[in-house]
């Protein structure tokens, strides 16, 4: 049976979170926005970006599979940009705390509870490894503003936020051409993922550098990403497999 544990209003609208079994599922304005069944490509997001040392930036909480995720492969330090107070909640002292094993209590965390857009305009931050995964894609936005991110100026931006060699990470519930397309017009190299799912499109993410970095020989490709993105066998997840609360 599903419960709802609670209904607030957040930032951009209605943000619910359920119970559905041992699950639990993020709903903002009737779309789903996370949920713990799997975190596959959510984990996949960070590993195929980083390696150990990485000064990471991860956009969006959702239900904290990347974060974990970036924690476990070593990074040095995690910016989290979050700008929903209620999914932070549920995150630092509610049920989804169990789900990261408290995550956000490592020193190595920074919590930022802002819209990642203006933040991103702003910061002058650099990073090895930018993570977005805000959306449901680059071309399917939950709300208009973030379409910014996408945009030939939002991945000018995003490339000039990046150190030598860093790699700026995208997740989409889809393919989205026109972005890849725009995505190579700003990155020296841009590896593209699809992650099988049991149901429907997979998810694919994309992994652009904007220069070489010293530890990658030329020619490498993000083989990590890919060879664990083939592995079979994933749970279905609610953002691609149901874009709709019933
Ligand atoms: C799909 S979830 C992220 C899932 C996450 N990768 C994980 O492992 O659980 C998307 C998150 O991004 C947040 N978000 C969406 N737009 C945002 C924005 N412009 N600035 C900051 N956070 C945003 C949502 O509130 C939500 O928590």
């Amino acid at each position: 049976m599903v419960e709802v544990v609670e209904s607030v209003r957040g930032r951009v609208g209605e943000l619910v979170l359920r119970r559905d079994g041992h699950a639990y599922e993020v709903i903002e304005n009737g779309v789903f926005l996370m949920d713990t069944r799997n975190g596959e490509s959510e984990r996949l997001l960070v590993t195929g970006a980083l390696t150990p040392g990485a000064s990471v930036l991860i956009g969006g909480l959702g239900v904290g599979f990347s974060l974990r995720a970036a924690l476990d492969a070593g990074a040095a330090s995690v910016v989290v940009v979050e700008r929903e107070p209620a999914v932070i909640a549920w995150n630092r002292e509610g049920p989804l705390r169990t789900v990261h094993g408290d995550a956000l209590a490592d020193p190595r965390v920074r919590l930022v509870e802002t819209d990642l857009v203006p933040w991103l305009a702003s910061t002058s931050d650099r990073f090895d490894a930018l993570c977005l995964d805000v959306d449901n894609g680059p071309e399917w936005t939950v709300t208009e503003s973030n379409a910014a991110l996408y945009s030939d100026a939002g991945l000018a931006r995003l490339a000039e936020l990046l150190n030598p060699g860093g790699v700026l990470a995208v997740w989409s519930a889809g393919a989205a051409p026109e972005f890849a397309t725009r995505l190579r017009t700003h990155f020296a190299s841009v590896r593209e993922v699809p992650v099988e799912v049991p149901r429907g499109e997979p998810d694919v993410l994309w992994f652009a550098r904007n220069q070489r970095s010293r530890r990658t020989p030329p020619g490498a490709t993000c083989s990590a990403a890919e060879s664990s993105a083939r592995l079979p066998g994933r749970a279905p997840r609610a953002r691609r497999s149901t874009s709709r609360t019933p």
